[in-house]
Formats: structure tokens, sequence, C-alpha cells
């Protein structure tokens, strides 16, 4: 039997697949571990998702016991796990001022919702007229409808455009290659000032919020804004009475070294979204955090907010509330912050590589940018797929990286491994990474020439 198919039914998954997929027999700690025995580093956390690490029995049991005790309960109703997670979350986790959370299922369906409660407030309030939601370009907040249209991942929502409402967008706050063709700190911030244009070109009264990740997130890489940037926007958006949301599903529960990442530049956004990290992969789950501010006027007008059907699920709450309870016990998110300098001094390495053009990022969340050419920035041919080719270098050596990038950032590999990752891991990712980025260039500029 070959590799491909250890696993039954592995060749009809999934369904839009390039060849085979890489198989996974289980997972531990910082490892995957394939059916024939090969322990694969995950740089990755999967999707940037797995932050305690995977694995870990006791949170198995408590999965296994909530499931027992309360299989499915409608989302309204109050259950043991649901109030237990409520507390912990709000009153130690999210910025100070977030009072009422509603969960979900991911990091798009709290998108999706986030939006909804933005549109509703206002019409809770009287303010019909406020609907639009402004995002920025270079942005992902996932891949439903609403999530692609207020999203600017151009790769994600090419040819889904005619299904897309339009969304107006900011420029991305990419220094790297800066939009507006400035340069810091002699722009002013100008990426900052674009949203107040924007808010008065569209007209205050049409719009209801502005969403963006604190810290980009793959699209464009760990793009990390200058320290005006947040404050700034919070300023703009109060000034006109736009909701200011934080799409924190990559960021949040300590992936850049604080609790979220807004908490860098001490900020309480109006809206907080959080997903991937809230239960470390091992439950699906995301949560949408707001003020009492922005929930009163619904409550007063006697208005409502639908459910999704496994929202808030009684043991997904009680794996959040356990993964949570891990990483205030072994000081996690403290170790992201920490491990996270070491990231950075290792990836600094990688600087003087040919083909890596920018490290970037904050905690255990960085991104490497890859060109052809460094001298001018030039890209690879799209059809080189280089971060494909990155991917595929990595796993032969053992070292599973997370493929990103967008357009003009095309070709970005994002690490943002379990926070329980040691030095000789984070020393071994970074010179698989040196090696898998080599032998994908070589790979590439072998078929363009052989195509000239
Ligand atoms: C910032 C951000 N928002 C939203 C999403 C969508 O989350 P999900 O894939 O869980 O639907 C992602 C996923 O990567 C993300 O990074």
């Amino acid at each position: 039997m070959s590799e491909a198919h250890d696993i039954a039914g592995a060749e009809r998954y999934p369904f839009a697949s390039r060849g085979a997929p890489f198989q996974v027999a289980r997972t531990e700690g910082c490892y995957l571990i394939t059916p024939q025995g090969r322990r694969v580093l995950d740089a990755a956390g999967g999707a940037i998702v797995v932050n305690i690490g995977h694995g870990r029995r006791e949170v198995a049991e408590v999965y296994a016991a909530a499931a027992e005790e309360a299989t499915y309960v409608v989302p309204p109703f109050v259950t043991a796990s649901r109030a237990r997670l409520t507390e912990r979350v709000l009153d130690r986790w999210v910025p100070p001022g977030l009072t009422r959370v509603a969960f979900t299922c991911g990091g798009s369906e709290s998108v999706d919702g986030a939006v909804r409660l933005a549109r509703q407030h206002h019409l809770s309030a009287g303010r019909a007229g406020r609907y639009k939601v402004v995002g920025r370009e270079l942005s992902y907040h996932g891949v439903t409808l609403a999530t692609l249209a207020v999203g600017g991942h151009g790769k994600r929502r090419a040819g889904f455009e005619p299904l897309l409402l339009p969304q107006p967008k900011v420029p991305a706050c990419y220094c790297f290659r800066c939009p507006l063709e400035k340069s810091y700190p002699d722009c002013g911030v100008a990426c900052a000032t674009a949203l107040e244009e924007t808010i008065l070109r569209e007209g205050p009264d049409t719009v209801a919020a502005f969403i963006a990740e604190p810290i980009g997130g793959s699209t464009a890489g760990a793009l990390v804004p200058p320290d005006e940037y947040w404050p700034r926007l919070a300023e703009i958006c109060r000034r006109y009475g736009v909701l200011l949301v934080a799409d924190e599903v990559m960021t949040g529960y300590g992936r850049t070294g604080k609790k979220f990442a807004v908490d860098h530049w001490g900020i309480t956004p109006d809206i907080l979204i959080g997903g991937k990290g809230l239960t470390g992969g091992y439950a699906p789950m995301g949560a949408i955090f707001a003020t009492e501010a922005v929930v009163e006027p619904i409550i007063e007008a006697g208005d409502e907010l639908m459910f999704y059907t496994y929202s808030a699920h009684p043991a997904g709450c009680a794996v959040a509330d356990k993964v949570l309870e891990i990483l205030e016990r072994e000081h996690l998110v403290e170790r992201a912050a920490a491990m996270g300098l070491v990231l950075r001094d290792r990836l600094q390495r990688l600087a003087a590589h040919p083909n890596v053009a920018d490290v970037r990022g904050r905690g255990l969340l960085h991104a490497v940018e890859l060109v052809r050419d460094k001298s001018t920035l030039e890209p690879f041919a799209k059809e080189a797929r280089l971060t494909s080719k990155v991917v595929a270098a990595g796993l032969s050596e053992d070292v599973f990286f997370y493929p990103g990038g967008s357009d003009p950032a095309r070709d970005v590999i994002t690490l943002g491994p379990p926070f329980v990752i040691t030095e000789a891991e984070i020393d071994q990712m970074v010179e698989v990474l040196g090696r898998a980025i080599t032998s994908a260039v070589n790979r590439a500029e072998a078929r363009t020439a052989a195509a000239s």
C-alpha cells in the first residue's frame, strides 16, 4: 500500500486537492505524527491555532465529561460550562470594558456575527442609515460571503466578487511596500488617517463599523503597525460614532505575547473577535465580545441577534475554559513573549538569505516575505507557487510551515508554533526553513529556465 493510502478514504479527501494529501495519524506536543511514525514539527500550530500544544489528556477528559453532562442545550440557556467560561474570559482575559460575550463555532462565524452585531446596534439605536463596514486591503476575516466582503485578501476573494457586497477599504498598514508610497515616520501614519478620509467620503451617517486585525495575520504575514496606528484608529472611530472591531482570531489568547494584541497599545475596541486560540484547536469555537454601550440599545429595544445552532456548545465551552486555565497555570502567554524573542533572533539569521526580503512579527506570530530579487522586490511568478514548494520542502525535512501571502505580498511563510516550543525546536524550525526556501527557489528557477 502506498504512503498516500495508509488511511482508508484518503484518496477521496479533500474534494479539491492537488495530489495526495499529507496524512496525520496522531498529534502530540509540537508534533504531527504520520501513519508511518514520522514526527513532523508543527511550526504553524495547525493554522496558527494550537497554543497549548497537541494531545493534552486533561483537555480530552474534560471534553468527554462535558459531553456526557450536557450534550446539547440551545445557546440562550445557561449551562455550568458556559457560565464558567464566560466568567473566566470576561474577568481575566479580554481588555477592560468588554463585558458581554457570545460564543460561536469559529472565526468566520464570529466575524459574521460581529458585522450583524454592529448593524443591529445602530438599527436598535434608530440609526438605520449606518450599514457599511470599512475594512482594509491585505486583510483576512474569513471565507463566508460577508467576511470575504469586509476582508481584503485578493486571492481568496478572486472570482467571488459578484457575490460580495461592496464594502469600503482603506490601505493596508504594510510599511515594507507602503501602498501610499511613503515611509515611516515621515508618513505621519497616513494609512491610519486614511480611515478618516474614507469615513468622510462615504458619509459618517452610513458607516456602522471599521474592522481590522491588530497585527495582520497570514494575508501579508504578521504585519505589525507602528505604535501610533491603533490609538489613531480608535480616536477616528470615536469621533465619527463608528464601532471599532478588532479581529483577533489569529492574534488572540496570547499568540503575540499579550493576552490580546490590542493590549500592546492599551486599546479596548467596541467589539473584539477571537477564535482559534480560545480552544487551542481542541474544539471548534470562537467568540464575539462587546462593551455594554454596544449591547445596551439592542436590549432596550427588545431586539435580538440570532444564534448559530452550535453556538456556545457546552463541551466546547468546557474545553475553552480548560485551555485558558492551562495558559494561566503554565504562564504560557509570558512564554509566547519570551520564545517570540528567541524566534525573532533566529529568524534574523535568515535575513541574509538572498530571497528573504523581510522578517516581521510579534511573539509567536512571525513571518518571512520571499522575493525573487531583493534589490527590486520583484516577486516570483504566480505559477511558480513558491510557498507551496517551501511547504513541500519543509515536510520532506519533517517540519510543517504555514503558507500565506496575497498580492502584493505574494509569498509569505507564517510561523506560529505552540507556546510550549523549545529553543532547540525553534533552531530546527528556522534551519529547515532556510533550506526549504533555497530548495523551493531552486525548483522555481529550474521551472522558469525550462519554460523559456
Ligand atoms: C484574522 C482572522 N479572522 C478570521 C479568520 C477565519 O477564521 P475561521 O477559519 O476559523 O473561520 C481567520 C482565519 O485564519 C483569521 O486569521
